[in-house]
């Protein structure tokens, strides 16, 4: 028998507080209750609470049964993440601790398993913002919530076992290309041995390309041995528009038997920031993107893997963007999946807010740097490591460490380190930099420049906002879009943020939230949203997004929509009010010459459009000579600005996001 996984993610018993006997086999759990992961400790309000409100001692139990055919494995349990700090006891024994809630962490059951019984496996979680742990320590601007609030499984495995996988393609030319596949092995026999390893690529079920060596190792609990494979046309490249995925089978064998296989999906690719941009396989794509928290009204960070999933879908297909970070943490490996799956790029990076700790607390940074790559090396969507806590000042010996791990670990990718001081050291390869100047961009100074946070706080905006702010919100975007893709030197801007977030009190809008979003918390987007929409081809889809509302009384004008904004991909507009022809719009390239698709702006002639008689507000939308797509912005029911932009999809996106969050 090779080996087995058990998801263990139902029949969890949950109960707040913490008492030593709470972890104990015998246990009466009549006061817990039944729960189900991804679980979030506290449910919170949508807003207007703290950070207090979920912070304290919890208890999970699980029972559980291993089959007999399992005797003689080594047994572990695999924490998918626990916020924020997690003892581990298994039929009373404490195995230890894992402090950070981002990061996978595994204990070996093996002694503890009582065979042929029920065995109870028991985690003390603190969900303290606690200070020797990373983000924490100073302040922060965004909530962790608590929970058990990703996957657990159990893995049995032979005392020889393979523990990791990372494919990495060297290099993707015609001459060249290879690929390095690293495997770790674990071995309990406490014996040298000298196993066969054997990888096979696997297109679907079909192996395109092998190849297999043996090896020496030793009788160390762990080791890695690498084998290379040259890759000569059998691999397509994963592409944006074309991500084509494979899995490496890897199978260990001693001497002609096999001991155990594991595999992994990966992607043939390469990625790399030069002066000239980012270029994927070799070709600049100029980078459009948004920041990505992953918390929800309510249940914080414990949605399931669809929901993750559907965020990424939302960066891609709703919003556009071509890459987004995960601010400010690696997120759930659902997410990430996903973005491989779609194209989606991204950068990764290690939790952190402005704080630098203590020595311990740094040594943290660095084992987060490494599992993070660890867990995440096979993405090929992550096309950047962030390795410096996010916009911390200048700590040249952590971060020559943070760099050389993840450099040592990941010799395919580069790394960046999110600052908002110019002039801070750059010990990364890329100058990843917050900018904040809601007009002008810095220029850049060093080759290899990405912005990596605009707007946020510098608007913060909410659907009921009156209609200018939610138009200059808009406008905000598209301006700094446009400045970095016209930028030399720049690759690309990725906006803050995608969606709102809860927040501590000394952030956000006085209801601990930030509505910084483009789109609100639960993924509705917001008018500003129209902007990044509308950067796709009409192939794609055609986009006529206004920015504003079609009420005569949201503007101190008396109504109308100018000055305002049209986000659209079309050639031109053409307005009619109660069926007469009004306006002919083209885009504004004057004010947005970066931009692919300009908005179309509406100036201050349009102030009162719509006047004593309000009629019918029709927009249409040509490509060519072609009429695309129309809007009627209807005088009877006043369109707002929250609903007008929002096409049937988005409405299905919200019902979908509702009802989703009324199932948890
Ligand atoms: C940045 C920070 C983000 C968020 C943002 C708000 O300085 O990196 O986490 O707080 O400001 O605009």
């Amino acid at each position: 028998m090779l080996r087995e996984v058990f998801p263990i993610c139902q029949n969890w018993r949950f109960r707040p507080g913490f008492q030593p006997s709470w972890v104990r086999r015998e246990c009466n759990e009549s006061r817990f209750e039944k729960v189900t992961l991804p679980h979030t400790a506290v449910h919170v309000p949508y807003s207007g609470f703290d950070e207090r409100l979920y912070q304290g001692l919890f208890c999970y139990r699980r029972r559980f049964r291993l089959p007999d055919r399992c005797r003689g494995k080594r047994v572990f349990v695999d924490f998918g993440g626990a916020m924020t700090a997690a003892k581990v006891y298994s039929n009373g024994v404490l195995l230890g601790e894992h402090c950070g809630g981002y990061l996978p962490f595994s204990f070996d059951l093996t002694e503890s398993i009582r065979w042929g019984e029920e065995n109870v496996l028991a985690v003390e979680l603190d969900t303290h913002e606690r200070k020797d742990i990373p983000p924490f320590g100073g302040a922060v601007d965004y909530l962790t919530y608590g929970g058990l609030y990703r996957e657990v499984s159990l893995r049995a495995v032979p005392s020889l076992s393979i523990e990791s996988i990372a494919v990495l393609p060297l290099a993707v030319g015609e001459r060249d290309a290879r690929l390095e596949i690293g495997c770790g092995l674990l071995n309990f026999t406490g014996k040298s041995a000298t196993p066969r390893i054997k990888v096979e690529i696997l297109d679907g079920t079909s192996v395109v390309l092998h190849g297999e060596e043996t090896f020496q190792v030793s009788d160390a609990r762990e080791q890695t041995v690498t084998l290379h494979l040259p890759v000569s046309g059998e691999l397509s490249l994963w592409e944006r528009a074309r991500p084509v995925l494979y899995h490496a089978r890897v199978s260990l064998y001693e001497p002609e038997e096999v001991l155990d296989a594991d595999s992994v999906r990966f992607g043939f690719r390469e990625c790399r920031f030069t002066p000239e941009g980012f270029r994927l396989n070799g070709r600049v794509i100029p980078l459009r993107g948004l920041n990505r928290h992953q918390s929800y009204p309510w249940v914080g960070y414990a949605m399931p893997p669809r929901v993750q999933r559907r965020d990424a879908d939302l960066l891609k297909e709703q919003l556009k963007v071509n890459m987004v970070r995960t601010s400010h943490y690696p997120q759930s490996r659902h997410f990430l999946d996903r973005c491989d799956e779609i194209g989606l790029l991204v950068f990764e990076e290690i939790p952190g807010w402005q704080h630098i700790g203590d020595e311990a607390w740094q040594e943290r940074v660095c084992s987060d740097v490494a599992s993070m790559i660890r867990r995440d090396i096979n993405h090929p969507s992550i096309v950047l490591w962030g390795v410096r806590i996010n916009e911390s000042a200048d700590c040249d010996p952590l971060y020559r460490r943070t760099n050389a791990i993840a450099h040592e670990l990941d010799p395919s990718r580069q790394t960046g380190g999110v600052r908002f001081l110019p002039e801070s050291n750059l010990i990364e390869d890329v100058f990843t930099f917050n900018d904040f100047n809601p007009e002008r961009l810095r220029q850049p100074s060093h080759p290899l420049h990405l912005v990596t946070e605009f707007g946020g706080h510098m608007y913060p905006t909410k659907h009921v906002d009156n209609v200018e702010r939610v138009t200059e919100h808009a406008r905000r975007h598209a301006h700094i879009l446009s400045q970095a893709a016209a930028t030399p030197g720049i690759a690309g801007a990725l906006g803050w943020c995608a969606f709102d977030y809860n927040t501590h009190g000394n952030f956000g809008s006085g209801d601990r939230i930030c509505h910084h979003g483009v789109c609100d918390m639960f993924r509705i987007p917001k008018v500003a949203a129209g902007v990044y929409r509308a950067q796709c081809s009409p192939e794609e889809e055609v986009i006529l997004e206004p920015a504003f509302a079609w009420t005569f009384g949201d503007r101190p004008v008396g109504g109308g929509v100018g000055p305002g904004l049209i986000n659209s991909n079309c050639d031109r507009l053409r307005l009619f009010l109660g069926g007469e022809p009004v306006a002919e719009l083209k885009p504004d390239v004057e004010r947005f010459p970066g931009l692919v698709h300009p908005p179309f702006v509406l100036n201050e002639r349009f102030a009162g459009l719509g006047g004593e008689r309000w009629r019918n507000l029709v927009i249409e939308g040509l490509i060519g000579d072609e009429v695309r797509i129309r809007r009627t912005l209807s005088a009877r029911c006043c369109s707002l600005a929250t609903r007008s932009p929002i096409p049937s999809n988005h409405e299905r996106n919200f019902c979908g996001a509702l009802s989703l969050l009324m199932l948890k």
